[in-house]
């Protein structure tokens, strides 16, 4: 990509032709470069099963192209067509309770039915051979949020696919019995036919059953993938993608779903009512790009307000811009928005848009306008990767396995660990990778696990070579305590990561809600500790050094942070959860300074600095005026000279170039 791409889903069969040519010239005059074409048009585009219609998406094409607009092609699979549900009930999608699904939306099929692949696989063709050579067509957009409404399907159909996966994975069911544990409650399998979905079943179902589900519903969805990017190649060579849903879909696996596709893509909705949501957005970029391994482009966000949450907060003036900013920032080569004009009818008519109903005397086109022309000029950050010296790791498996059923306290939570880690850093201005644990992590001055509970042996070994050679490790409670299979390791708890550690887990001793453990001080002679929540448990020591220790609660006078030294490297632990503004915020500064992770100086809170390639993004998420000491350069925008320090405006987004 040599420019940034700019636009959005473009859904111009809802609207009369004269209103497309509205739409290019307004397209242009906003610097729309790109859009998303048919994502919803099955139903329009083959009326009844095998007659085909292209009057109109031909017509939109070569509009489009006329006018020097590219086209990100969708395939249309994610709405099937009323005559295909109507004719093949038998392909809707049935959930953890039982429940067929019932027409008038989108999704709500079953992924692994063959009825519905076969109609996939048959609109993909036709699609491919009709436009796979014309020039407009830059990507092809498979599907659509594959996993969101129809994540798992309980049927028949999918429980039979599920068992010729595990036949495959596990090869004979003595292996699967073993892996799962079956002996517990006596539910070993003589044959994998005697396996069945893990639909709902009281008390709760094993969980290594439904650990493997889940990874099989991933595996069930990338499978329709595989197959209409299989077709498409055969007529095309434009890349392929599909659009993620980083880090706010739980069930898909975005590690394995990265191998298959040409270009990450990924649509980031902001959790609008909550506090810091520049953070949550901040994260969602670190995460992408790591599952990207590079650039990325954001293929959905909005302009304002959606329409889908309890209360659906409008962007505040700025946040648009400082929004897209933060995601080119963070990796971001493309940046697009649903949608491209505000439908007038349907479930979407409140979700806001490029062009709002409003029109064009409006803040929000004057917003993506002057979006669009700053984008033209910072095209050089295009390709451009992001440096980091430190990695967070994030496992969706570990995820997954965290939340199931019958843990020792519902407050483990992944994303709560995940976020008060990432959080600390990114207000201490500290840009950061993500990584799987079990990925090279060799350059990375410091690596934190904020939430590594699922831990396999192989990562665990991973972390310990990481320490070994140098590194520096800081891990969260919880962290080493089951293999793949759900299954705790053999001894005690984090047995796995003893030698790492030093230490090894006793007992788990999670306290009541809202209880407040006080620790002993980190740092001598200063008059408060730490303040742990959630969890307390009773470190046993084998090397490590005790740091701070639990003042009280069930392990008081025990260790509660603690420090290992191994060879070159260092490995930190921390047997409460931590907060920014309880203890996290030392701890991570001793880690990173023991790391020797450089850290800007100066800078005011809420200000975001990111460098990326030849460019610096200073984001003010404040309402006030703020001034970055110490820098220089030009702005990218204006072309203002800065020799002693920027200033960057309350709410505003300066970029600087560096010479
Ligand atoms: C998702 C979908 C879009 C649209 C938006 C609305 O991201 O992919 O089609 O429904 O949500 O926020």
């Amino acid at each position: 990509m040599q420019t940034i791409r700019y636009g959005g889903d473009y859904n111009p069969e809802q609207w009369p032709e004269e209103v497309w040519h509205e739409d290019v010239r307004l397209m242009r005059e906003a610097g729309v470069n790109l859009v998303s074409l048919g994502i919803f048009n099955w139903g329009l585009i083959e009326p009844a099963p095998g007659e085909y219609d292209w009057t109109g998406l031909d017509k939109v094409v070569d509009l489009l192209h006329g006018n020097g607009i590219g086209v990100d092609l969708g395939t249309p699979t994610a709405a099937p067509p009323s005559w295909l549900r109507r004719a093949h009930p038998e392909i809707r999608l049935v959930d953890f309770e039982g429940r067929a699904m019932a027409a008038g939306s989108r999704h709500g099929v079953c992924p692994s039915h063959p009825v519905y692949s076969d109609a996939c696989a048959s609109i993909v063709e036709q699609l491919a051979a009709r436009y796979g050579t014309h020039p407009a067509v830059e990507m092809w957009h498979l599907h659509n949020e594959y996993g969101w409404a129809n994540v798992q399907c309980y049927c028949e159909v999918s429980a039979a696919h599920f068992r010729r996966w595990l036949a495959d994975r596990y090869g004979d069911v003595d292996a699967l019995n073993e892996a799962w544990g079956t002996a517990f409650w006596g539910l070993t399998y003589r044959d994998f036919d005697q396996v069945e979905a893990p639909a709902i079943a009281p008390p709760g179902v094993n969980p290594a059953l439904r650990l493997d589900w889940m990874r099989f519903s991933n595996d069930a969805h990338i499978a329709n993938y595989k197959l209409q990017r299989d077709i498409i190649a055969r007529y095309s060579q434009a890349p392929a993608t599909t659009n993620f849903m980083v880090p706010n879909c739980k069930d898909m696996d975005y590690f394995r779903w990265a191998e298959h596709v040409d270009v990450v893509s990924n649509n980031h909705y902001l959790i609008a009512e909550r506090e810091e949501h520049e953070i949550e957005l901040a994260m969602s970029a670190d995460l992408t790009r790591a599952v990207a391994g590079g650039p990325w482009m954001i293929m959905e966000h909005s302009t304002s307000a959606v329409n889908w949450q309890p209360r659906n907060i409008a962007k505040t003036p700025g946040e648009l811009r400082r929004n897209s900013l933060s995601h080119v920032a963070r990796g971001a080569d493309g940046l697009m928005f649903f949608q491209w004009r505000a439908s007038r009818a349907g479930s979407e008519k409140f979700h806001s848009a490029m062009l709002p109903h409003g029109g064009t005397d409006t803040q929000v086109w004057r917003d993506v306008v002057a979006l669009g022309r700053d984008l033209g000029k910072i095209a050089g950050v295009v390709g451009a990767d992001v440096h980091a010296d430190v990695a967070v790791l994030w496992d969706w498996e570990s995820w997954w396995a965290l939340e199931l059923e019958w843990r020792p306290s519902v407050e483990l939570e992944f994303r709560e660990r995940v976020e008060a880690y990432y959080g600390s850093l990114w207000k201490q201005h500290v840009t950061v990778d993500f990584a799987h644990p079990e990925a090279d992590l060799g350059r990375y001055k410091a690596v934190i696990a904020p939430s590594s509970y699922l831990l396999t042996a192989a990562a665990a070994k991973n972390l310990q070579g990481y320490v070994e050679g140098g590194g520096h490790l800081l891990v969260s409670y919880f962290s080493g305590i089951v293999d793949e299979h759900d299954a705790v390791h053999p001894g005690a708890h984090a047995s796995v990561l003893r030698a790492t550690l030093g230490l090894w887990v006793e007992e788990f001793h999670p306290v009541h809600e809202g209880a407040r453990l006080a620790l002993t001080s980190l740092a001598p002679g200063s008059a408060s500790g730490p303040v742990g929540r959630i969890w307390s448990e009773h470190v046993r020591l084998d090397g490590a050094e005790v740091l701070a220790a639990f003042a009280d609660g069930p392990d008081a006078g025990r260790p509660a942070i603690t420090r290992n030294r191994v060879g070159a490297g260092t490995a930190w632990y921390a047997a409460t959860a931590l907060d920014d503004a309880t203890g996290l915020r030392e701890l991570l500064a001793e880690v990173l300074d023991t790391a020797g992770v450089e850290r800007p100086q100066g800078l005011p809170d809420g200000l975001e600095a990111v460098r990326r390639g030849p460019l610096s993004f200073l984001i003010n998420h404040t309402g006030q005026d703020q001034h970055v000491p110490d820098l220089r350069g030009t702005d990218a925008l204006t072309g203002a000279a800065y020799e002693s320090g920027v200033p960057v405006p309350a709410g505003e987004v300066v970029i600087l170039a560096h010479s």
